[in-house]
């Protein structure tokens, strides 16, 4: 198998995890480093042994050697950098949420689609075997008819206007930076509800702080939904079923462990996993452009575009 040189757009905090996790992957080689700074493309380029570095994104998306470029700068520039990707033949992985709405991201979809170039979003999680671990569970009926479903994740974050997550200009808020968490795992596993229900906690700039969903199914099911950078929340993934429960333990998003209670007692069924994590997404984007797919089963851009479809609406409703 031929090596595959990655270039990476925006060397900041995430950038390092998926590096680690790229360090595991057979065959995947941190090729060029780009950012708006070049001190800090060199710095970073310098620690991870990669070939380039530049401080322009054109010079990364030009460069014929490079096989595939990850996206990581802040949430405002995806939609700009995945066209400029794209635009020069580049598959494209791109950090979550893939763009800041539905109309950007149906633009991008459009475009890779007509280009037949790869792209997709990074949403580590749903790489990960815990969420098929979890799937698999639910529909071998392990524990009974699916009633009720919490999915949370909060942390309290001191307020700081230059941080990208307070910032309206850098698409900060709780739903787009981890809420989109909580809801992709609904829609994964659950589908889509008949009903949603929403209120957000904002700040004076309007960027929102705490976000509480309530999805509605027809069979009854109802799934509770919380992000916060207001509150400590469990950051786990609850799944009550007539038999039972799943519970996805302590940062579920992260590799968690994951336990399943029945009357036969609690078992733990936490799948074996390698690397930090970020490994699969990455041994994910590999095995499509290998195969010269131009999107991946396990996250298509029909299930990227219903997630976002999701987070406009609860915006809507909080507006
Ligand atoms: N998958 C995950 O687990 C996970 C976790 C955390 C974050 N994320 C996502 O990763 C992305 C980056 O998050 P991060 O925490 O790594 O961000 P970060 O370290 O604050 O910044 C990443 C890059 O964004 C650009 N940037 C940051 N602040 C900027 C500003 N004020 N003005 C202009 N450019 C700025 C810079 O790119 P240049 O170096 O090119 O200037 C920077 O290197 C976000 O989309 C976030 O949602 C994903």
């Amino acid at each position: 198998m031929t090596v595959v040189r990655w270039g990476i757009i925006g060397p900041g905090k995430i950038a390092h995890k998926f590096v680690e996790g790229l360090r595991t992957v057979p065959n995947a080689q941190l090729y060029a480093v780009a950012s708006s700074s070049f001190e800090r493309a060199r710095v970073f380029a310098h620690e991870y042994g990669a070939s380039c570095s530049y401080d322009s994104y054109i010079e990364l998306v030009t460069n014929p050697k490079i096989d595939i470029i990850y996206i990581a700068t802040t949430n405002n520039f995806h939609y700009e950098q995945i066209l400029l990707c794209l635009q020069h033949n580049k598959p494209c992985v791109c950090e979550k949420p893939f763009t800041l709405n539905s109309n950007q991201l149906q633009d991008v979809i459009q475009v890779a689609h007509n280009k037949q170039i790869f792209l997709i979003e990074a949403l580590w999680t749903m790489f990960m075997p815990s969420v098929s671990t979890v799937k698999q569970h639910i529909q071998s009926n392990a524990i009974g008819t699916i009633t009720h479903a919490h999915i949370d994740f909060g942390f309290e974050v001191p307020y700081s206007a230059e941080s990208r997550l307070f910032s309206p200009q850098l698409g900060g808020g709780a739903l787009l930076d981890i809420g989109l968490y909580p809801v992709f795992l609904a829609l994964h596993l659950f589908g889509e509800p008949h009903t949603v229900k929403a209120q957000m906690h904002k700040t004076e700039l309007g960027v929102d702080v705490h976000d509480i969903i309530d999805f509605e199914y027809v069979n009854n099911l109802t799934v509770h939904l919380e992000a916060s950078f207001t509150h400590n929340l469990p950051c786990e993934a609850i799944i009550t079923g007539t038999q039972g429960e799943i519970r996805m333990h302590r940062m579920w998003h992260c590799p968690c462990t994951i336990s399943l209670t029945n009357s036969q007692g609690i078992h733990d069924i936490t799948p074996v996993y390698s690397g930090n994590g970020y490994n699969y997404e990455i041994q994910e984007a590999q095995h499509c452009i290998a195969n010269n797919l131009t999107q991946s089963s396990i996250m298509p851009h029909s299930f990227s575009m219903l997630l976002m479809r999701y987070l406009d609406k609860i915006y809507t409703i909080c507006s």
